[in-house]
């Protein structure tokens, strides 16, 4: 890796407020080749992307995803999908059926496995686009609650079945002011192991969020004892939380063919 790179991903942080500078379409389509040449699980691009230009359609996802009012002022939205729906449809376009039958195959609708693979594949799309829009002057910040909402996000993009948003990015200039803060990460030991994996004991949890836990404000607004469940109450049991888990369950009862849609299949 240069040094070039390394810097690059040393001063990345999740931008939320922009440069009143637009991304132009040259800078775009520079974003759009990077998520696209990104490695994709056998070539096969299990994912799409979703441009958001509508105003209208910004200002709904600030609201769906979590009431986060700045994804409305993002210069750039893009929507990550795990798709198995396009290949599916080639499938069928190519007589898949018949083909299975004279060779004993089962001609199946996508799984779980495809639904994961897609997820894969569109994750690591969207961290080129990352990458790429850094490289650029361009700060980017994901925005996992676009799981949520399932039902709504369906028809605001006309998503068939076997599409699902995995991730979507907010991205703009850097403002000029801007003092980049990056944000502290855990101790590698607690996270890098070598051949096995190594459950962390008490004390080693004590002392891979010492630091979070030396930074938690007192009081911190939501009765927390500890950052553990300071963390429990903002993020892992949080309504939000909540809504993400029943979101995705419910895309996929329509993406394992529970809920039968015929126009979306
Ligand atoms: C999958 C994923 C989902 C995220 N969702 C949000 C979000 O909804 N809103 C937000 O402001 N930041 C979101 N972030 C940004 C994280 O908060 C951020 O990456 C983290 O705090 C570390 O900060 P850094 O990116 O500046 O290093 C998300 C990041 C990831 C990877």
């Amino acid at each position: 890796m240069t040094n070039d790179t390394l810097k690059l991903l040393n001063q990345r942080v999740s931008l939320r407020r922009y440069a009143e500078k637009p991304v132009t379409q040259e800078e775009l389509d520079t974003i759009l080749h990077g998520a696209m040449r990104a490695p994709t699980a056998g070539n096969m691009m299990l994912y799409s992307i979703i441009v958001v230009e509508d105003t209208v359609k910004k200002q709904t996802l600030s609201e769906t995803c979590d009431h986060q009012a700045f994804i409305a002022t993002a210069p750039v939205v893009l929507v990550f999908l795990t798709d198995a729906q396009r290949w599916h449809d080639y499938y069928r376009a190519s007589d898949v059926a018949a083909y299975c039958q004279r060779t004993g195959l089962e001609f199946y609708k996508p799984h779980l496995g495809d639904f994961l693979l897609g997820a894969s594949d569109a994750l690591i799309a969207a961290q080129n686009a990352v990458i790429a829009a850094e490289s650029l002057g361009i700060g980017s910040c994901y925005i996992g609650d676009i799981m949520e909402h399932y039902e709504t996000h369906r028809e605001l993009f006309d998503l068939p079945n076997h599409c699902f948003p995995v991730a979507m990015l907010c991205l703009g200039h850097y403002p000029d002011d801007m003092i980049r803060q990056p944000r502290e990460r855990l101790p590698k030991d607690s996270v890098v192991f070598v051949d096995t994996y190594k459950q962390l004991d008490t004390a080693a949890l004590e002392a891979a969020f010492a630091q979070r836990e030396a930074a938690l404000p007192k009081p911190n607004g939501l009765k927390a004892a500890n950052f553990g469940q300071f963390m429990y109450g903002r993020k892992t049991g949080a309504p939000f939380f909540q809504e993400m888990h029943r979101s995705i369950a419910a895309a996929l009862d329509y993406w394992q063919g529970g809920i039968v849609d015929e126009d979306k299949t």
